[in-house]
């Protein structure tokens, strides 16, 4: 009997095949075009902007926004300090008597308010080998600092910040966490032309000068080139793009290696133009050494000026694609079905990208975009030109500057936050500030496909269930199907982003290898895996791992990657 494993023909071992049903009178995916998708309401109310938001291995999801706004909408009872806070006039304003920061229990669907002794406004955040979630910077007291939140499961952990501090200030700089173990790499900021190593790579190492962030600082337009995209490759080097260009960074030997083609397109893509980039889906056909990103939307030239003078000038359309390894690298042109800046860029389990959030006219900051984009776009890679995207369905709540989303493990995307506003404001001004917490539901979670959908997911680790996975190393992954399985059953292993300003740092899918795939009795399957090859594909820490059944992915275990 043959069947398709991860694409490549092989025969199953059939050690009990009790039932076996017909496939093709089922539910079917290709079925599923037009399928829109639906919206869910959570929360009416987070409390805190979701302005930055991340996932964590233990279910839950921190986002924060910025002591500096002054009262949140979530107000203590008592200060992190142990101080009340009274109904006087003096505690109603203090913004220390209000959270800024929450954990949201996705399963129990509450928050909870969390510390934050600086501002983490417009920071950065990576995940570390053990899932600490490490986030950097932010403002004035805050843009130093580098804080630890260390997720428990047991409501009782917090942030902590740790008594190093940066070299440089970082506000509006990207993190990217790096093959080397948990070193992170942090680039740019506001008026800052540098990167640096967190934790240094030796004593007394500061910043380095990264000439490639002034030359493409756009002085008079708010930078351009602020959060700027950065990908790690898999042969260890640094992407990164700001405004419109492109290199490529060894960090060994701090030497740009490659400087890229400028993406075609009049306007900027980054911070205040503020359009997205992905990573798209490594995959082990090519032995993760073909890497590809896209980059979508932003801001037409002037938007920023424009703006000021309340003229909301319309966004880019355009998308470019680009093979960053190799010899040859070119952008591939694509045009989204309208204008769009300030979402954000998400792969599903099934490698397609989710285009949420955003408007279509104007650019990032306060008060400076109109015209929400309220429909999702959906972009599959593997469709030929002009047949990529696919308009889902619409959401009635506008999720402008300071809007965030993130997948969750159960395939839903959890969308929060919007406040194009200094302060908490929710009368008198086109955007308000949003607090519902909404999932976007995609159409593969529908009812219709659990008869496809697998399920049970048993990790099973060499010498124990608590250990991580080496590099390059086989584990056996059990599941349930009801039917036989499809002849195209994929496995994804995701790394989850912290998302803020459009741009989900550190996101990653690796369509992994399976080499060998058996039904057991009674519908359970077992697929061996080989964990991805090198930290250099994959840095170490926790990734969310799918089985992706002819299109219909089964809820994420969460796996860890690590060196042996
Ligand atoms: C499966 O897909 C085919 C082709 O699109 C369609 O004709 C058929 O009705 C689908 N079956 C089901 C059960 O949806
Ligand atoms: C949100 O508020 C509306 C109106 O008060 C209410 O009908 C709805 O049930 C609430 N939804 C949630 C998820 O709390
Ligand atoms: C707690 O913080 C408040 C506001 O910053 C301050 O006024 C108060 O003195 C602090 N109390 C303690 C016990 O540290
Ligand atoms: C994870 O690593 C960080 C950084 O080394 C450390 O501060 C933290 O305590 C560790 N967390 C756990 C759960 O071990
Ligand atoms: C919103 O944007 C669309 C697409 O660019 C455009 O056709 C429409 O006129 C805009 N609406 C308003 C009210 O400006
Ligand atoms: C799969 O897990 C669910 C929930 O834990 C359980 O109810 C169900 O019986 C399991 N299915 C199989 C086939 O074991």
């Amino acid at each position: 009997m043959l069947f398709l494993c991860c694409s490549k023909k092989i025969m199953i071992t059939i050690l009990f095949f009790l039932v076996c049903f017909a496939f093709s009178d089922g539910a079917n995916v290709s079925s599923s075009e037009g399928r829109k998708g639906q919206w869910q309401l959570l929360l009416n109310s987070t409390g805190v902007v979701g302005m930055h938001v991340a996932l964590t291995y233990r279910n839950t999801v921190i986002m924060f926004d910025q002591t500096g706004a002054g009262p949140s909408s979530y107000q203590l009872r008592r200060r992190f300090n142990g101080s009340m806070c009274t109904r006087r006039n003096h505690d109603l304003m203090d913004s220390s008597c209000y959270a800024h920061s929450i954990e949201y229990d996705i399963s129990a669907n509450t928050v909870r308010p969390l510390r934050l002794d600086t501002d983490p406004w417009c920071s950065s955040g990576s995940f570390l080998s053990n899932g600490t979630l490490l986030q950097i910077g932010g403002y004035e007291k805050g843009s130093k600092r580098i804080r630890l939140y260390r997720p428990c499961g047991n409501y009782q952990c917090n942030w902590i910040q740790s008594k190093k501090t940066l070299s440089d200030e970082r506000w509006y700089a990207s993190s990217q966490i790096l093959p080397e173990h948990d070193r992170v790499v942090v680039v740019g900021g506001r008026r800052v032309f540098t990167y640096e190593f967190v934790p240094k790579t030796s004593p007394g190492e500061k910043s380095f000068d990264l000439p490639f962030l002034h030359q493409t600082n756009d002085r008079n337009a708010g930078g351009n080139n602020l959060y700027p995209f950065l990908h790690l490759s898999s042969d260890g080097n640094l992407f990164i793009f700001a405004n419109r260009d492109s290199i490529l960074l060894n960090l060994r030997r701090n030497k740009v290696i490659k400087t890229f083609p400028r993406i075609p397109g009049e306007g900027s893509r980054n911070y205040p133009s503020s359009g997205s980039s992905v990573l798209l889906p490594l995959d082990h056909r090519d032995n993760f050494q073909k890497v590809e990103v896209m980059v979508c939307g932003g801001s037409s030239i002037g938007a920023l000026t424009a703006a000021g003078k309340r003229r909301f000038l319309e966004g880019l359309r355009s998308c470019g694609r680009m093979v960053i390894t190799g010899e040859k690298n070119k952008w591939d042109m694509d045009y989204m079905p309208k204008p769009r800046l300030l979402h954000d860029m998400l792969i599903l389990p099934t490698g397609n990208i989710l285009i949420i959030n955003g408007a279509k006219q104007g650019c990032a900051g306060y008060d400076n975009a109109r015209n929400a984009s309220l429909e999702p776009y959906l972009y599959n890679p593997k469709k030929s030109l002009g047949k990529r995207f696919t308009v889902l369905k619409s959401t009635k709540i506008a999720r402008m500057y300071h809007s965030s989303a993130t997948l969750l493990p159960d395939g839903r995307v959890l969308v929060a936050g919007g406040n194009p506003h200094g302060m908490y404001t929710f009368h008198n001004v086109a955007y308000p500030t949003e607090l519902r917490l909404q999932a976007f539901v995609p159409h593969y979670m529908e009812r219709r496909y659990h008869i496809m959908r697998p399920s049970n997911l048993t990790i099973e680790y060499r010498g124990g269930s608590h250990h991580a996975i080496g590099y390059g190393t086989e584990f056996r992954l059990r599941f349930f199907l009801e039917r036989r399985p499809s002849n195209d059953v994929a496995f994804s292993a995701y790394a989850p982003p912290f998302t803020t300003h459009s741009f989900a740092m550190n996101q990653r899918m690796l369509n992994l290898r399976c080499k060998r795939l058996e039904t057991r009795g009674g519908g359970w399957v077992v697929a061996m895996l080989e964990a991805p090859p090198s930290p250099h594909v994959a840095p170490s820490g926790y990734y969310l791992l799918t089985v992706v059944n002819g299109g219909i992915p089964s809820m994420s275990q969460w796996v860890q990657f690590a060196q042996a």
